[in-house]
């Protein structure tokens, strides 16, 4: 089977989803996923999204960025992140999302690790699900836009360099969707991992595609552990991520013997380690302790509903018992290789979210600038091409207006030229 559009993206996480809404509604956009719609990493996110509090922020957001991405960043990368930032949380408002907000009705901030300010916007423990409900809704309403799900993107067609659609596997068939821009836009890898946060279906497709064509790939060696995962003996693959914000509003990590052994608002990396040196020492307990026990339980369950019920459905209660956690893996900061609006070194390719790599995270990203990534190099993205791909159809001149312009033009002639 045959299909063309415009524009063809596969992922329906947050970068897919954002990018397919803000580019131009004349435009025909085909999604693909290759699950349910809403089986996307940007579904899980807790904490928030991180945004500029005003311009007297941009210095310190982009260090404390540099700073937890050991400054292995793209620094003009980390510039267009932190600067373009309000815009698009402006943007997410207009699309209807309700971030939670202060009595004076001004958005309300949590802090996570490595930010030295309370500066990530959030709705309760569930952002990233309220986010993309709202996004989602959005997409109902767009005509132009077809989704696809349980259709996986299995590889490019490519020829001389330039992109020319893809290949998506449907129903145990192969359809080639042929167009003019192609994003992929498939999220990261951790469904490999035996211990992760993902759901299993992130499982680095984009990474395989870009093996296959040779497309350049970036930074594929860092990969983050999230230092405060819940840990159970018997489970395997995707755990139940205990948020960074929950130590950003007091939580602290323990020992085995109740000691503070790290900051817990240092930046991930750095949090994951010492745990892991706490856990090489007591090789029958391998995990420590998140402690939110001096927090009101009225508190944390308003805060918090999501992840109290599920630790509650486990037999812990916050606000007495000590929650123990282990690292886990949770986002890889590598993938295909990118410039500020999406592209890669295929022509008309593009990759987004996770999949791509902009060099904006370092080494280590900063926590709550992974959906933030999402909205702003999705945004620039749209823009190029809706440049490149969008014409306005200018109006054809009418009779008179012609004649006008022959006139001018053929001075005498005119006359003869009429009745010929
Ligand atoms: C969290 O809530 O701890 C995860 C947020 C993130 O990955 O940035």
């Amino acid at each position: 089977m045959i299909k063309s559009c415009d524009v063809l993206i596969a992922g329906t996480g947050i970068a897919g989803v954002y990018t397919a809404l803000n580019l131009n509604k004349n435009l025909n956009v085909i999604m693909v996923t290759k699950e349910g719609l809403k089986d996307c990493n940007s579904y899980l996110a807790q904490g928030g999204i991180s945004t500029l509090l005003n311009e007297d922020d941009i210095e310190s957001y982009i260090e404390d960025t540099l700073k937890a991405g050991n400054n292995k960043n793209d620094k003009k990368a980390v510039e267009v992140l932190v600067k373009e930032s309000r815009d698009n949380i402006k943007r997410l408002v207009n699309y209807g999302v309700n971030f939670d907000r202060e009595k004076d009705g001004s958005l309300s901030y949590t802090r996570e690790g490595g930010h030295s300010k309370f500066r990530i916007a959030h709705i309760k423990d569930e952002t990233g699900k309220y986010i993309m409900e709202s996004l989602y809704k959005e997409l109902e309403k767009r005509s132009n836009i077809e989704v696809i799900q349980h259709c996986k993107l299995i590889d490019i067609i490519k020829k001389n360099n330039k992109c020319l659609g893809g290949i998506c596997r449907y129903n145990a068939q192969d359809i080639q969707i042929h167009s003019k821009a192609t994003i992929i836009a498939t999220g990261g890898l951790g469904g490999l991992f035996i211990s992760t946060t993902n759901y299993p279906c992130i499982s680095g497709d984009g990474i395989a595609i870009a093996l296959k064509n040779d497309i350049e790939i970036k930074d594929i060696n860092y990969l983050q552990l999230h230092p405060t995962v819940l840990y159970e003996k018997n489970e395997t693959g995707k755990r139940l991520l205990l948020s960074e914000s929950m130590r950003g509003e007091g939580g602290i990590i323990r020992n085995q013997r109740g000691e503070e052994f790290v900051d817990s608002l240092k930046p991930r990396d750095v949090v994951s380690k010492a745990e892991l040196e706490q856990i090489a020492s007591t090789p029958d307990k391998p995990y420590v302790y998140l402690d939110m026990t001096k927090l009101d339980k009225d508190f944390l369950m308003k805060r918090f509903p999501f992840i109290y019920n599920e630790c509650l459905k486990r037999g812990y209660r916050m606000e007495k018992d000590m929650l123990p956690v282990a690292p886990a893996h949770h986002y890889a900061m590598g993938g295909i290789k990118v410039g500020t609006h999406g592209e890669t070194n295929v022509i008309d390719l593009y990759a987004l979210g996770e999949a791509g790599c902009t060099g904006v995270h370092g080494s280590n990203r900063l926590a709550s600038n992974s959906l933030l990534e999402g909205v702003v190099f999705g945004y620039r993205c749209a823009r190029k091409l809706n440049d490149e791909l969008y014409c306005e159809v200018k109006e054809y001149p009418s009779r008179d207006k012609l004649n006008e312009f022959l006139k001018e033009r053929l001075n005498n002639n005119y006359v003869k030229l009429l009745n010929c």
